[in-house]
């Protein structure tokens, strides 16, 4: 495959820097950006990576270190135009992987701020990348990380992006319905509708990866050494769900369960995710196509991975219990669910399917960072869809100070409780 010109976009985020380091690899010459906002909102939220994350400089020099390869590290906030402009401008890049987001959906339930903050930080740099690119790199392939979230979960089977309908003796192809269920899969919606509409009248290329969650932190590239590790986030603002599961397991607690746990999603390996974004990038959209891959491997319920994280404990003799909380999210607790993912399979996917050395191997990484754990972060969420909520409801701690010991039970911290939106409070955007 010859050697592309790629900017990774969220370059030190959970994904992005996994993903660098595998196009890096494969041969490719990476720029990466970031504005580095996402470790800010983790001191404004009072939480931290489970492990420990080194800076960007220390990791680019120690990947190169490593490797001989150099990954240009570049600091910029995506919503600056002219920065955007400029680096297009300059770089002239094969292809952009646009990671660059807020992707918390309690975080865009806070409050009028937080929501307000999550539409102008997604949709606005998206839209100055979509200009930067007709104006200096209209041949750039586009690959922007969508979520299966926008679809929602429709009573019917979920297609990649399209779906042809008959209405009144007509057919057309025409996008899917979509019904997100956060104002942050609303902003990816909305980052959607541009790309799609770009795509349509200047003849820009697009990938528009629509991913399931992601659970895992160990690529090849990344489990070379300690120094470039990745984000593992486990609290109610940034956590997933199988985190939060292998950390309750680890600790000995309830898997909290939200509502009846029917809910179910799509899921994949970090490995599957670095191994799609660069199937797309070496086989990319046609000049004028803006395509859907739905990216995932599996669909569980939530229910079902507890039981998985259940099972794999008790292979080793060890007792988890579930508890169902009350569910502070709006949507269907129950439902039918099947989305299609075949379009990443036909251009060679090799899944890794969530299977108990996953998870034995994601509750070891816990283990071995125990005393990181704030227990605090394991109780009830603090956000909820219908009254809103806080993020910082208390001072975050500095990286240094010691964190509170963990295996404490039960907990003994109180909690802020949550508190309603408050309506008169202006919104703030960056
Ligand atoms: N993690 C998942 O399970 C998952 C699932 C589906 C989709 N996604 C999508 O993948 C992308 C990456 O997710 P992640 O888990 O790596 O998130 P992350 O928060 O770990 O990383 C995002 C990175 O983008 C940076 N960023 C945000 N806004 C920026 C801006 N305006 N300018 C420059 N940098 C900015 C942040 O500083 C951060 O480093 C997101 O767009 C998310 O919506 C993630």
């Amino acid at each position: 495959m010859a050697k592309k010109t790629v900017v990774v976009l969220g370059v030190d985020g959970y994904l992005g820097w996994a993903t660098a380091l595998h196009l890096s690899q494969a041969g490719h010459d990476v720029v990466g950006i970031d504005s580095l906002v996402r470790r800010r909102w983790d001191r404004e939220c009072g939480t931290q990576s489970l492990i420990p994350i080194k800076s960007m400089p220390q990791r680019v020099a120690l990947w190169k270190r490593l490797t001989g390869r150099t990954i240009r590290w570049r600091p910029m906030d995506l919503c600056d135009a002219r920065a955007v402009t400029q680096l297009v401008q300059e770089i002239q890049p094969d292809a952009l992987i646009h990671f660059a987001e807020q992707r918390s959906a309690p975080f865009s339930m806070i409050d009028l701020p937080h929501a307000t903050m999550t539409q102008v930080n997604n949709v606005v740099g998206t839209l100055n990348l979509l200009f930067a690119l007709r104006d200096y790199a209209p041949q750039a392939h586009l690959i922007k990380l969508g979520t299966m979230g926008e679809y929602g979960t429709p009573n019917i089977d979920i297609e990649e992006g399209f779906l042809t309908i008959t209405h009144n003796g007509r057919q057309d192809r025409l996008p899917f319905p979509m019904q997100p269920g956060s104002f942050y899969h609303l902003s990816k919606l909305h980052d959607s509708h541009n790309i799609q509409f770009a795509c349509r009248i200047w003849g820009l290329r697009a990938t528009d990866l629509h991913q399931g969650v992601v659970y895992g932190n160990h690529t090849a590239e990344v489990a070379m050494h300690p120094g470039l590790a990745t984000r593992f986030d486990y609290d109610a603002i940034w956590g997933t769900v199988l985190n939060r599961f292998c950390i309750q397991a680890a600790l000995g607690r309830p898997l909290t369960v939200y509502g009846k746990g029917g809910q179910t999603r799509g899921f994949l390996d970090i490995r599957d995710t670095v191994a799609c974004v660069r199937l797309a990038l070496e086989h990319p959209a046609a000049k004028g196509e803006y395509r859907v891959f739905n990216q995932f491997t599996e669909q569980f319920s939530v229910k079902a991975l507890a039981e998985k994280v259940i099972d794999a404990r008790a292979a080793h003799g060890l007792k988890t219990t579930l508890r169902h909380l009350p569910n502070p999210r709006v949507e269907r607790e129950e439902h039918y669910y099947n989305a299609k993912h075949q379009k990443l399979l036909d251009l060679g996917l090799q899944p890794h399917y969530l299977g108990d050395t996953l998870i034995e191997s994601v509750i070891e990484t816990v283990e071995r960072h125990a005393t990181r754990v704030d227990p605090v972060e394991l109780e009830q969420p603090n956000v909820d869809w219908r009254r809103g909520g806080t993020a910082a409801w208390r001072t975050a701690p500095a990286e240094s100070e010691p964190r509170p010991v963990v295996l404490v039970s039960p907990i003994s911290r109180p909690r802020r409780p949550l508190r309603p939106a408050d309506p008169t409070r202006a919104a703030q955007p960056r």
